[in-house]
């Protein structure tokens, strides 16, 4: 799992080695606090912190999973009432199945591609302003259809 600073995640995981066919589990963010409180982001729109990564490391697996939930909610769904939704995405549809049995306790939506990534990382400025609105980090998406 690379889960350091996104400022530094490229320079983190370029000294994690070898990492051929590895599933690389990424839930970093790209946020740019210089200007505070509520972040920019770094990258985004026709790129994500994600892409970069797996451009920097071609033959690595990379998955961006629970990039969209606080670390607590992460590490203990049972804090939200009811089931909630995470989103994952990567262009390894076997590193994908793997991610998914460590999943348990949410539902979860496949994007496809790694792409997605751009997406799932810019929900961070959603995410920081509800942050702020509701004083707490225990929320998350629930998709409905
Ligand atoms: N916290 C959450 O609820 C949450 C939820 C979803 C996603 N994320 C994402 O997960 C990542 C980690 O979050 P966090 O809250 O733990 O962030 P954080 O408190 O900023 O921790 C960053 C980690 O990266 C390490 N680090 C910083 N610069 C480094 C470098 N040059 N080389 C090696 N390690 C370095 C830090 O080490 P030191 O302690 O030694 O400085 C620290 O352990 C971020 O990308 C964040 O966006 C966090």
């Amino acid at each position: 799992m690379l889960a350091g600073s996104g400022k530094h995640a490229l320079d983190i995981l370029a000294e994690a080695g070898d990492l051929d066919g590895k599933v690389v589990w990424d839930v970093t963010n790209p946020l740019d606090f210089s200007q505070g409180f509520p972040p920019s982001l770094t990258v985004a729109n026709t790129d994500s912190l994600a892409e970069q990564l797996q451009r920097a490391h071609p033959s690595a697996r990379v998955v961006k999973a629970l990039n969209m939930v606080a670390n607590a909610v992460m590490v203990d769904p049972s804090r939200l009432p009811g089931d909630s939704t995470l989103i994952l995405c990567g262009d390894d549809a076997d590193a994908k199945a793997q991610m998914t049995g460590v999943l348990e306790g949410f539902g979860w939506t496949d994007l496809g591609g790694l792409d997605g990534a751009r997406g799932m990382e810019s929900w961070l400025l959603l995410w920081t302003r509800l942050y702020g609105a509701l004083g707490t980090g225990d929320f998350n998406l629930k998709l409905i259809r």
